[in-house]
């Protein structure tokens, strides 16, 4: 974890969650705000105002705020809790009644007068996304976003995926939040963007030549990302049947995981920098054909038979393609894209197949080799692990894989922030880095509708596969054609098995 108070910029702060007996709140970012307090990675002047509809006394309120650090974090320390606790307050309201915000407006002026200084404003939307114009426009009609005369900092939205549901309603919803936020008080959880693994991929890069030099299409013969579940869609169902995996996965990400595997170098790690190298990045892609071609739709059995989903639901749970690049770097390397639920394992990982071996060496003595992969797993056990061969020990001349294997829990003892502790720290100090812009964001809908498009006609096929299964065939088909390629799933398991 990085040292306590280890920023400057930590502003007196009055960060508003609506939606603070939701899920989310409950299971995410009470406790990730708790870390960051007992880390000391907090503004020494912050206060937390909960939004919810729920008739909630002042104890009740406390109990929940505190069951929620209990919850996830087993047994804690009591004063510290109860001083936590103490950071919060509640407004209870109806998110459509101008009054929830006149009485969150009454809470910022109480700190300001409290404090005798103004404060930044943080305003946390975890609520349904139908509920974001809504609240934004209200907010703005409250004066609650305005600079605050003081610090001279605007309102900052966070607004938690996913941010539209085709290219169209992103459009829309892009315009109506910018009538009353500018961009750079938007910020967009993607909390994959969070994790450590993903934010190490610029600088595993760029900072090892020896990655950086064979970061090339001489040297890589393709890409692959994975990002499976071996569980269901669970209690998500009501959500996922109207969403999808193309919508739940690869639009948000794996495009991201893509865009940050094969962006050019920024010219610094600056906001603005990134955000305009991935920008150049994910304009370069689309898919390879057409979708009968380069997409696969599966289901898995048994779906429909879930209680909240609809009986004849045409939602894929697993969708598969085939992107291309016009990037004069990347034209001749196809990047394999799969995600689905219920399949052989949980994984998220990145394979960088490299070109196969052309040493006269190995053919002069018959040694078959596959090629390299280079495995960037996100989850579980988030490392990096390269195959290779090496010489099997005795006399003959034979090779034998192995795996070089990083893990971060075995090389980092120090203790790894949660993806909504970096995110949410991130806010606080005015850092968007690590949140899509609405460039980014309609891009990766750009690249994705066509494949929405032809399946809502339903005359592509739906494949199907039995839980517990690697994916349908079609998904294998789909990569084969590529010099008779395979998923890597087994690579990952190896690696994590090894790890353990
Ligand atoms: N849960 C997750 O793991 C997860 C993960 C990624 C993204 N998200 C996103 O995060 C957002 C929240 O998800 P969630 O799972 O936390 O939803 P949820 O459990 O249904 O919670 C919704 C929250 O909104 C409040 N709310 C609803 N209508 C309201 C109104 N008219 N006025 C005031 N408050 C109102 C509810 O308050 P009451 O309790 O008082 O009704 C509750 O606190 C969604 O956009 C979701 O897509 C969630």
């Amino acid at each position: 974890m990085v040292s306590k108070r280890a920023h400057t910029n930590y502003l007196p702060t009055v960060f508003t969650i609506f939606g603070i007996t939701g899920d989310l709140a409950k299971r995410k970012l009470i406790p990730a705000i708790y870390h960051l307090y007992c880390h000391g990675l907090l503004p020494e002047e912050i206060h937390f105002v909960g939004v919810g509809r729920r008739d909630l006394s002042l104890g009740d309120y406390g109990e929940m705020i505190k069951q929620s650090v209990t919850y996830a974090e087993g047994k804690v320390d009591a004063d510290k809790l109860a001083s936590f606790a103490a950071l919060f307050s509640y407004v209870e309201g109806d998110i459509k009644s101008p009054k929830a915000y006149a009485d969150i407006g009454q809470e910022i002026a109480k700190r300001d007068k409290d404090c005798g200084h103004g404060h930044q404003t943080v305003f946390y939307l975890a609520v349904a996304p139908q509920m974001f114009i809504r609240i934004i426009e209200h907010l703005k009609e409250a004066s609650l976003t305005g600079p605050c005369y003081e610090l001279g900092i605007k309102g900052k939205i966070v607004i938690e995926k996913p941010f539209g549901h085709s290219v169209e309603s992103a459009r829309q919803l892009s315009e109506a939040v910018m009538t009353y936020a500018d961009e750079e008080q938007i910020y967009r959880m993607d909390h994959y963007l969070g994790k450590e693994t993903v934010q190490n991929i610029l600088l595993f890069r760029f900072t090892n030549p020896v990655i950086n030099d064979s970061w090339n299409p001489e040297a890589i013969d393709h890409i692959q990302i994975t990002a499976s579940e071996d569980i269901g869609v669970e209690d998500r169902a009501g959500y996922y049947d109207s969403s999808g995996a193309l919508r739940d996965m690869i639009q948000s990400h794996c495009l991201a995981l893509a865009t940050l595997v094969m962006m050019d170098e920024p010219m610094s790690l600056n906001s603005a920098d990134i955000h305009r190298r991935k920008v150049e990045m994910l304009q370069t892609f689309s898919l390879d054909s057409n979708p009968a071609e380069s997409a696969v739709r599966a289901q898995y059995d048994g779906y429909r038979a879930i209680e909240t989903v609809a009986e004849h639901s045409v939602t894929e749970t697993f969708a598969a393609m085939q992107l291309k690049s016009s990037h004069p770097r990347w034209k001749d390397v196809p990047i394999f894209i799969r995600t689905g639920k219920r399949m052989a394992q949980k994984e998220t990982n990145i394979a960088i197949h490299f070109a196969p071996c052309k040493s006269d060496i190995c053919k002069a003595v018959g040694i078959r080799t596959e090629p390299n992969v280079l495995n960037i797993r996100v989850q579980p056990m988030e490392g990096i692990g390269l195959l290779l061969y090496a010489k099997k020990p005795g006399f003959s001349i034979e090779t034998e894989q192995v795996y070089m294997n990083f893990t971060y829990q075995t090389e980092f003892t120090d203790e790894q922030p949660s993806p909504y502790e970096r995110l949410i720290h991130d806010v606080i100090i005015g850092d968007q880095s690590l949140f899509p812009t609405t460039e980014e964001v309609m891009e990766q809908w750009r690249i994705v509708q066509p494949v929405l498009d032809a399946w809502s006609d339903q005359a592509l096929p739906m494949h199907s596969y039995a839980p517990g299964e690697d994916g349908p065939q079609a998904a294998h088909d789909l990569i084969g054609q590529w010099h008779d390629s395979t998923w890597t799933a087994g690579v990952g398991k190896q690696m994590n098995s090894d790890a353990q």
